[in-house]
């Protein structure tokens, strides 16, 4: 059901939709590709983004929404705090409850430690569980992780850490199993095998679904686990900065209960960031995809306590966020219902790129439609393009929409759109953080005994991600990183508890000049013109 000012386009996209579905767009050629991102990407907008002043990446550019997190004043005065007064005492403290956090602390559990989970919101309150596409792993005849390490490196402009990388892509296949043996109910053909499909950017199908909410299903197994196991997790409740110990080692966090803002002090003698990612910073003005949590909480925790960062500079914005109608803004639109065969198509009912080219170079191809083409539809919040849903069913047979990608069916149709029979209008939307907390292929920051795992990591997928890679590093690298801080936990000698990292991380701004009444982490957005919050 659209307004009238949208409809003369739409029956354009209606007259083309059979020689369209037909069609075959070219891809784009390497300079094509380099040109259209520089010129149209966010993250080549130079005035968007300002130098850090201080701390582990002084001198490197960041977002200037990011660069405010990192520079901003401490929520605590170290001085007040009394760490003698020891309210939790675990061997491993895991901060965020997404499914990083929940697969670190199963295998953590696993190895014997004494572990706890501590999250801001409750568990399960996460990106993971917005998470719709799939999961990648080469697990077929036709494909090997050499291949999706192929694909993943190219699609993430070489710069990804090869170390990373290459765990990522080896330790694919066994996620899917280990996943499949906690009780995912992934999509299987009626012989048992996994039904597969392409992402932008990937060779192979390898793309694992639960319909079009993979991640709902994925999170929902991992939650139930970490439940069973009766893991303690320490929900509406924040870590507000990391305490070190004297030498240095990470030693626990200060924590603070989001309702009555009491202030908790967790000891733990190894710690595993999990936090997620960021798209609450709605960087640029742009909507998100993303959980309510997501406000790069990890990346100013770590920073303040000396980590550092890797590709702070670089964001994902998903090609498709729904345009319309301003309830769902932003709201993601998965890749999967162009894997499906539904091609992007302008005001004037014309495909003008290949569907599944890599995402930055999508968002960055429809940016330049609907903005210096002027090709796009306006619409009452912006401006769109229209994705052609109904080209799915005329590709793959009556009933696919349905049985492939329900959310989505439902989430328009909420609206009095059937995504069966009419084309949605969709506009880049931020998804992801690509960048993060540097780490070695241990999960380990510079600091020691501090791990990360999931969104909160940089470098596993170099300045681009491909689909389904951030599902499958949540796996692969919270799992680890539970078996590592378990293990690293056995030989942690504690010492003396200190806050002394932010006295002087506060130092630092104050001989840098920065004066600022902001603070960090930021927890949660501030929709009100409220400075509370
Ligand atoms: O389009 C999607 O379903 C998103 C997947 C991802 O970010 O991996």
């Amino acid at each position: 059901m659209y307004p009238a000012d949208i409809t003369e386009s739409l029956k354009k996209v209606e007259a083309n939709r059979a020689e369209n579905t037909a069609m075959e767009p070219r891809r784009m050629t390497a300079e094509e590709k380099d040109e259209l991102l520089a010129t149209y990407h966010p993250d080549y907008r130079q005035d968007q983004f300002e130098e850090i002043k201080v701390g582990a990446n002084k001198g490197e550019k960041a977002p200037h929404e990011l660069a405010d997190m990192l520079q901003a004043n401490s929520r605590i005065k170290p001085e007040e705090i009394d760490l003698t007064k020891i309210d939790y005492d675990v061997d491993v403290l895991v901060i965020g409850g997404g499914g990083a956090g929940a697969s670190a602390a199963i295998e953590a559990d696993n190895a014997g430690a004494n572990v706890m989970v501590v999250t801001k919101l409750r568990m399960g309150d996460a990106n993971t569980m917005m998470a719709e596409g799939g999961i990648q792993a080469a697990d077929k005849p036709n494909d090997s992780p050499a291949i999706h390490y192929v694909d993943a490196y190219g699609g993430g402009h070489f710069a990804a850490k090869p170390e990373l990388l290459y765990r990522l892509v080896t330790e694919a296949p066994e996620a899917i199993q280990w996943l499949n043996d906690l009780g995912v109910e992934f999509d299987k053909a009626p012989d048992g095998t996994m039904i597969t499909t392409h992402g932008g950017g990937t060779s192979r199908k390898r793309m694992h679904a639960a319909k079009d909410y993979s991640g709902a299903e994925i999170m929902r197994t991992l939650r139930d686990e970490v439940l069973n196991r009766q893991i303690p997790v320490v929900d509406f409740t924040a870590a507000i900065e990391l305490i070190l110990d004297e030498k240095g080692n990470a030693a626990g966090a200060v924590l603070m209960n989001m309702e009555t803002k009491e202030i908790l002090i967790a000891r733990a003698k190894t710690v595993i960031i999990a936090t997620g990612g960021a798209g609450r910073m709605h960087y640029q003005g742009f909507p998100t995809s993303n959980h309510y949590g997501a406000t790069a909480d990890g990346l100013v925790l770590g920073y303040r306590a000396g980590a550092k960062l890797l590709y702070q500079d670089t964001l994902q914005y998903h090609p498709t966020g729904a345009a319309y109608p301003s309830q769902i803004f932003g709201a993601l639109v998965t890749e999967k219902v162009r894997s499906l065969g539904a091609k992007l198509v302008n005001a004037n009912g014309e495909v003008f790129m290949h569907p599944l080219e890599t995402r930055d170079v999508s968002a960055a191809s429809i940016i330049r439609e609907c903005g210096a083409r002027g090709n796009g539809v306006k619409t009452p919040d912006g401006i769109g393009l229209w994705l052609d849903t109904p080209m799915i069913e005329i590709k793959n047979g009556e009933g696919t929409i349905e049985k492939r990608i329900p959310a989505m069916m439902r989430m328009f149709g909420k609206y009095g759109i059937d995504i069966r029979k009419e084309p949605i209008l969709v506009y880049p939307t931020l998804h992801y953080q690509n960048g993060g907390l540097d780490i070695s292929a241990n999960n380990m920051t510079s600091v020691n005994n501090l791990f990360v795992a999931g969104e909160a990591v940089g470098g596993i997928h170099g300045r681009n991600r491909l689909m389904g890679n951030s599902l499958l590093d949540i796996i692969v690298f919270g799992r680890s990183a539970g078996k590592n801080a378990a293990e690293a936990s056995k030989s942690a000698k504690l010492g003396n508890l200190s806050l002394e990292h932010v006295n002087k991380f506060a130092k630092e701004l104050a001989d840098a000049g920065i004066k600022t009444d902001k603070v960090s982490p930021k927890l949660l957005p501030n929709y009100t013109k409220s400075k509370d919050i």
